[in-house]
């Protein structure tokens, strides 16, 4: 389908890749319903293309919020042809044992409730049309263990895992599924959210390295959702080149 003709539903549209899968997808011709919480966020973005996005307060948490606010969708943003489902965060780095729970909870809300209650409104539309995609946006901590990564590598394998089930349910259909699963990228609030707003601690994480920038992750999103329509990419895993593997870690006595 001609990026021309279509509408997609953006989640986690006011900063990071939400932001710039947005423009990049209304650059295009793409007509995107943008939403997070921070509103004045989206107006600025919206601000940006003129007639082509629309601005919607939603926290995907609230799942009869989300359930109201698709059926509520103007006309011209209401057949939805791409969904993202990127809104998600990571909060805390700490190991299980000393970890919040309210981090926990709220990682899970988000990253797997919230994903879950978008894509439960927008797929019955999808399956009628006989064509759609949903591109949820996981993380190589869901496949790649590391210290601190507790929950939030927890729910990222989730979304894995309930992207490719998600084809199983599918089948037939003609609507598609990509999990787009990247490693370190700066240009986001992703870590100054992870640090409670500890905007050094957050910057030292990038410090001395290149990581992927949040053009890149549009760049992989607009990417799997302008092959042609009898083409489904499963699994975009991205790194920065900077960023690689380690060793098993191995406690001696
Ligand atoms: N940056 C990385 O290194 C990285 C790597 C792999 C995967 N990811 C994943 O990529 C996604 C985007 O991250 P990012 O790096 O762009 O971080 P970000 O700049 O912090 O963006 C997160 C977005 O999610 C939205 N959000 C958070 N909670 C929400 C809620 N309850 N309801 C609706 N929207 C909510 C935020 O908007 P509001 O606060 O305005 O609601 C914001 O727009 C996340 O799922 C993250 O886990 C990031």
């Amino acid at each position: 389908m001609s990026p021309m003709a279509m509408t997609a539903f953006v989640t986690g549209a006011s900063t990071g890749f939400g932001t710039a899968i947005t423009r990049r997808l209304a650059a295009g011709g793409t007509r995107v319903v943008a939403s997070a919480r921070r509103t004045g966020l989206l107006a600025e973005v919206a601000a940006d293309h003129p007639g082509m996005v629309h601005p919607l307060e939603l926290d995907v948490r609230d799942r009869s919020a989300v359930e109201d606010a698709i059926a509520a969708l103007p006309a011209a943003f209401a057949d939805i042809d791409l969904l993202v489902n990127n809104a998600g965060l990571a909060k805390g780095l700490e190991p299980a044992q000393d970890a919040d729970l309210d981090d926990w909870d709220q990682m899970l809300d988000t990253n797997c409730r919230g994903l879950m209650y978008c894509t439960r409104a927008i797929l019955p539309g999808m399956v009628a049309r006989g064509r759609g995609h949903v591109v949820n946006v996981g993380s190589v901590a869901g496949t790649h263990p590391y210290p601190g990564g507790n929950v939030y590598g927890a729910t990222k394998a989730f979304v894995h895992q309930f992207s490719q089930n998600l084809r199983s349910d599918l089948h037939g259909t003609g609507v598609r599924v990509t999990c787009v699963e990247p490693g370190m990228c700066g240009g986001t609030e992703f870590s100054a959210v992870r640090f409670g707003g500890d905007r050094e601690r957050a910057d030292a994480v990038y410090t001395g390295m290149r990581p992927l920038g949040p053009d890149d992750i549009a760049e992989a999103v607009s990417w799997a959702s302008s092959l042609p329509a009898h083409v489904n990419i499963n699994v975009i895993e991205l790194m920065p080149v900077a960023q690689s593997f380690a060793a098993f870690q191995v406690h001696r006595s």
